[in-house]
């Protein structure tokens, strides 16, 4: 694959033009088309941050025309790379001075989930943290994993907390005949988190680890395939998407969500802050698919979302997973409510991205 890199940078009308190359920072944000990555590279330019990211076919221009709407805002340089592919990464992290690995493989229809999901996420995880070694000026990693790699485990009674203490229980979740991709995804992550802590460890490497909930909110990318179908599915009537939902509720024993604003601004302050270390869960409600729905009926009664038709599930979450830490560290969480998350402009990106009518 070559490994051109595609200037789209262009500082016309950029509210820090002022901000000399010397002053900036530079960050790689991983697998740039994507729905959160997106959000993230549009934050760090608007903060005056040059960005350096990563997609496997730049010449994609239904997936990357949201590169050429950002380009006002400040350098955004785009490079081809895979996670597949040793070494595919170190152009796009050389000079560096932050790396957020977003990019992993999240295809939740995988045939061979124990290779397309857990053995290449970490596979992949691995090959950029070793390009971020190579770099040598990288001074904080960021990877982002998910609270599956936190709460898939076998629920002892209602009412728990879970913290950063608590994995996925990889036995539980290889025990089944057949694995599906939901366990493999957890699995993944689990192990991604893991090998990647062993290998900054070994390497000198400053690692956080963010585990973010069910995403929801607009972003940048024009198509989205995992949070957003998923988070509208009571919406659209789309039974795959809402069977997502029905599998996190039940494989974690609740349905948190967080906005894909609040995720990108905590990603990016424990970039920032020397003193963070380790795993931050990133989840601003706990919540239920049964609240939810009600909550959406209210909210949006023209798209007749049908609470009787949610079927058996639970009133209350059964467990809760806790972002004290994150707070801790100085976070504030903006959209708290399902009122703040699903607003207008959730709706019409829904829209835009043809999940729902216009
Ligand atoms: N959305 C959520 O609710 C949520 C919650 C918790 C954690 N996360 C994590 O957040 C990250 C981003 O998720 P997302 O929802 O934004 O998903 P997404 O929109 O599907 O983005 C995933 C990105 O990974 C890239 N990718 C996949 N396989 C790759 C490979 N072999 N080489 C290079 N790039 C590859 C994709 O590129 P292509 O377009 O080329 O496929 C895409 O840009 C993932 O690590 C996910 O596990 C998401």
């Amino acid at each position: 694959m070559s490994r051109e890199n595609h200037d789209h940078s262009s500082n016309k009308g950029s509210p820090v033009l002022w901000m000399s190359a010397v002053e900036r920072k530079t960050a790689c944000v991983t697998g740039g088309n994507g729905y959160i990555a997106s959000a993230l590279i549009k934050m760090l330019l608007e903060k005056g941050y040059a960005v350096n990211t990563t997609v496997r076919n730049p010449d994609n221009t239904e997936k990357n025309c949201h590169f050429k709407g950002m380009q006002a805002l400040g350098p955004l340089k785009v490079f081809s790379a895979d996670l597949q592919e040793e070494g595919s990464f170190d152009e796009a992290v050389a000079g560096c001075d932050y790396a957020f690995l977003v990019a992993a493989p999240v295809n939740l229809r995988a045939e061979n989930p124990e290779k397309e999901l857990m053995e290449s996420g970490v596979r992949g995880t691995l090959n950029v943290m070793r390009s971020c070694v190579k770099a040598g000026t990288v001074r904080r990693v960021v990877l982002t994993s998910a609270a599956a790699a936190v709460s898939c485990r076998p629920l002892q009674g209602d009412g728990h907390v879970l913290d950063e203490s608590s994995w996925s229980d990889v036995e539980y979740l290889s025990s089944a005949a057949k694995m599906s991709p939901g366990q493999a995804y957890s699995i993944s992550k689990v192990v991604s988190e893991k090998e990647a802590s062993k290998l900054a460890e070994e390497n000198g490497i400053s690692l956080v680890t963010v585990c973010p909930v069910l995403t929801v909110g607009a972003a940048p990318a024009r198509k989205a395939h995992t949070s957003v179908p998923a988070a509208l599915a009571l919406f659209s009537g789309d039974e795959e998407m809402f069977n997502t939902l029905k599998h996190i509720e039940m494989a974690s024993g609740s349905l948190p969500l967080v906005h894909v604003d609040d995720l990108c601004r905590a990603e990016v302050l424990l970039a920032e802050k020397p003193a963070t270390a380790g795993r931050y869960i990133c989840c601003s409600l706990d919540t239920t698919i049964l609240q939810l729905a009600r909550s959406l009926a209210t909210k949006y009664p023209q798209y007749n979302v049908n609470i009787d038709a949610v079927g058996d599930h639970p009133e209350n979450p059964r467990i809760r997973l806790s972002s004290e830490k994150l707070v801790g560290a100085g976070f504030e969480f903006t959209y708290k409510t399902i009122d703040d998350m699903y607003d207008e402009s959730f709706m019409e990106y829904g829209k835009a991205l043809g999940i729902l009518p216009c």
